[in-house]
């Protein structure tokens, strides 16, 4: 009676299980994964969010299929001043923007756009999982190639031009990546434009941690390349801190001609759907410019936990962090005793510390292992004196 593309294994995995045991026994869980930020103890601005869902032109329906102008012209100033990776485009052209309800969305709307079934879209690895259920929806393949690690991250190109194929119909990045905080280098979008380009292939740029750089120069938007076809997806859930709003957007950037075609067809797909609701589009200029002021807390918090990390590790012998340049997430080199699951699980059953494995984030190799950086400052503390301790015993 179902389909096959959703004959998705449901029986929870080790770790699964062994988590729900450890909440069933009620024991405090120090939870170093967590990374909604409305349960993270931020100071938010209720009543500015509250008066900004009240207008009372929220009261008509007048759906535009892309999204309300004056939304999408928000979504465009958000880019001004930012320094794109090539071409001529100084600034974001609200018509080019296209609302969703999340990014999962607007990835599913693009797949739709580009690939027949069976098609092929290469993603990083590691990097986020969410990206595999989208695919199964879509009928299409994720292909991965891998991002290296030598004194921070880098593309594996080699790797990456042996696994296009002729159906491969885009190269996505996550900019900076989830959870190795790798930014895309203006190089590395140079190869990957010449790469895609001469194809008729896109690039997929998932910019939702883009602001949270620790580099001293801003961070480059892929919103402004016009080097290739390219897709920019952002959204409030990391941008102003509200993933309860459901909100997020598409850029699309490139030559001329492939720009308008995909702006027509994404905005028939949009039409079908007609998804952000009007309250969250017209409160949304005024949640983006709320957003500085959260993210100085998010990066309050994450400057904190990290020099506590790093202390910790300082008087651990055998674990390391990986180098990181933003993003929400700090990568741990542990010794391989056994895969990351089971030390996942050991870490949760002897010291009630929750952490990610390596392996949910498709890390090639066991030994790594995945904290949150906006876990509450005392949570993520004692979490830390835990995880060295039980690595040194
Ligand atoms: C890389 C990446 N993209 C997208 C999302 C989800 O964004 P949204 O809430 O807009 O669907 C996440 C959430 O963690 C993420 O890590």
């Amino acid at each position: 009676m179902f389909t096959s593309r959703t004959n998705w294994p449901l029986d929870p995995n080790r770790f699964t299980r062994a988590l729900e045991e450890h909440r069933r026994s009620g024991r405090q869980l120090l939870d170093l994964t967590a990374s909604n930020p409305t349960a993270c103890g931020f100071d938010y601005p209720r009543e500015e969010i509250l008066t900004a869902l009240a207008d009372p032109r929220a009261l008509d329906y007048h759906p535009e299929s892309k999204g309300l102008l004056e939304a999408r012209q928000a979504v465009a100033k958000y880019y001004d001043g930012r320094a794109g990776f090539s071409g001529s485009v100084a600034r974001v052209n609200p018509e080019h923007v296209l609302l969703a309800s999340g990014t999962s969305e607007a990835y599913s709307h693009i797949f739709r756009l580009l690939c027949e079934p069976g098609d092929e879209i290469l993603v990083p690895a590691p990097s986020y999982p969410l990206f595999e259920f989208l695919a199964d929806l879509a009928d299409i393949r994720l292909v991965p190639y891998p991002l290296l690690y030598d004194h921070g991250w880098q593309i594996d190109f080699v790797s990456l031009r042996a696994a296009l194929t002729p159906r491969s119909r885009a190269v996505m990045v996550v900019h900076p990546n989830n959870p190795t905080g790798s930014f895309v280098k203006a190089q590395e979008a140079a190869e990957l434009a010449g790469i895609c380009a001469p194809r008729e292939m896109a690039i997929v740029a998932d910019e939702v941690f883009l602001d949270y750089g620790s580099m001293p120069e801003p961070a480059r938007t892929f919103a402004l390349h016009d080097a290739a076809l390219t897709f920019t997806l952002s959204g409030l859930s990391k941008i102003s801190l509200l993933p309860q709003m459901k909100l997020a957007w598409t850029v699309v950037s490139g030559p001329a001609p492939l720009v308008q075609t995909a702006v027509e067809r994404l905005e028939i797909i949009a039409d079908t759907y007609l998804s952000p609701g009007t309250p969250v589009q017209l409160a949304l200029p005024k949640f983006l410019a709320l957003r500085h002021a959260l993210q100085a807390q998010v990066q309050n918090r994450i400057s904190a936990n990290l020099s506590v990390l790093d202390a910790a590790l300082r008087q651990a012998s055998l674990l390391t962090r990986l180098d990181r340049e933003g993003g929400w997430y700090a990568t741990l080199r542990v010794p391989v005793t056994g895969t990351d699951e089971t030390l996942a699980v050991s870490l949760l059953e002897r010291c009630s510390v929750l952490v990610h494995p390596g392996h949910f984030f498709n890390f090639s190799k066991d030994g790594f292992l995945v904290l949150s950086l906006i876990t509450p400052e005392r949570e993520f503390e004692e979490g830390v004196k835990r995880l060295r301790k039980f690595f040194d015993h």
